[in-house]
């Protein structure tokens, strides 16, 4: 498989954080990503997973360059033989939607209330210039098919119906699978969904992981997906990066990174779901304005020794997969 996408020591930092208002200190430096090298490759689904605040969210903006005015990015991100943190704003717009699309946290924020339903799935054709030829005169049936297409994509059996319904009328499992079908509508070759599934009660959650399913086995995309849920993750995951205060510290498949997680910090997130006894890891995620010296997690870590203290150690890799600490071969 031919990589699609390869992230090259991404490091992303915020000037005044946003405790500001809490610490008082605007000079603060939050340091959200570090050093991050993670490819994706042509049909692959990789999962990002880590604790809440180690920066998942903050990669997938980066990707898509959507992150504030008061962030610093620095490294590559390599997508088509382009470095998208190069390209214009005119230029990302043109891939946006169409080439890399995402799925944000929240379907009540990322929809429109006053656009119904079938005029916002037909929005990423006109950004894209595809309505002028699809929408007007005879095309337009084409444009209106397309819809239709992407809603029964998503499990709506009679899409005509809910075309002008509005994001109100519906509740936040059917807006999520809108924004899944909006999503999907150009055919992206890399879609994001970033904890997709947040906020959703548990049906809602089964089903929207069975549109995730249905997307991987029918379509040719790309999969990023960010997620608390492991269990989904070991499903549907060719590949599962782990992340630790704005690092990742371990990269391996599903069945290995299941059945032998090498770092402290991946026994330790498997350790703490319900199946496993539920045994939470102690402590609590360093902020990222000041992360401990040498191995970040060594403050939680129950097998550190004197050099987790002082030394930081690399991403090793070897057999297929990955892992960022010393006891690691
Ligand atoms: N716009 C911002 N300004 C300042 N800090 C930010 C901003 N966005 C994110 N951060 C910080 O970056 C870190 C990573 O955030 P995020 O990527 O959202 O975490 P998560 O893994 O939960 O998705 C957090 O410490 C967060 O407070
Ligand atoms: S490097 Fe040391 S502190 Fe860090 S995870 Fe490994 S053993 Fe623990
Ligand atoms: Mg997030």
């Amino acid at each position: 498989m031919n990589t699609l996408l390869e992230i090259k020591d991404l490091n992303v930092s915020f000037q005044g954080n946003e405790n500001e208002n809490k610490t008082g200190n605007k000079n603060e430096t939050v340091a959200a990503v570090s050093c991050l090298s993670l490819s994706i490759r042509e049909k692959e689904t990789v999962a990002l997973v880590g604790e809440t605040g180690c920066g998942k969210s903050v990669v997938a903006h980066a990707i898509m360059r959507l992150l504030p005015p008061e962030s610093r990015v620095k490294g590559r991100i390599e997508f088509g033989g382009k470095n998208l943190l190069e390209l214009s704003e005119k230029e990302m717009a043109k891939l946006r939607g169409k080439e890399i699309s995402i799925i944000f946290q929240n379907p009540s924020l990322a929809l429109n209330p006053v656009y119904s339903i079938g005029h916002q799935l037909a929005e990423p054709l006109r950004i894209h210039g595809q309505e002028k030829e699809e929408v007007k005169g005879k095309k337009k049936t084409k444009a209106l098919s397309k819809v239709v297409e992407a809603l029964k994509r998503v499990g709506f059996s009679n899409p005509q119906e809910y075309m002008g319904y509005y994001p109100s009328w519906c509740s936040g499992g059917m807006n999520q699978r809108f924004l899944i079908a909006a999503s999907t509508m150009l055919d992206p070759v890399l879609l994001i969904a970033d904890e997709p599934s947040k906020g959703l009660d548990r049906s809602r959650v089964a089903e929207l992981e069975n549109e995730l399913k249905g997307l991987k086995e029918k379509s040719e995309t790309s999969l990023l997906l960010i997620s608390h849920d492991l269990g989904f993750v070991r499903q549907i995951a060719d590949r599962v990066a782990v992340m630790y205060a704005g690092e990742i510290v371990e990269i391996a498949t599903p069945s290995t990174l299941f059945e032998s997680p090498l770092h402290p910090y991946t026994q330790g997130l498997l350790n703490s779901l319900p199946e496993n006894g539920f045994v939470p890891i102690p402590g609590s995620s360093p902020p990222l304005s000041s992360p401990p010296a040498g191995c970040r997690f060594h403050p939680r870590c129950p097998s550190k020794e004197k050099r987790c203290t002082q030394e930081h150690p690399e991403l090793k890799e070897g057999n297929g997969r990955a892992v960022r600490c010393f006891l690691c071969p």
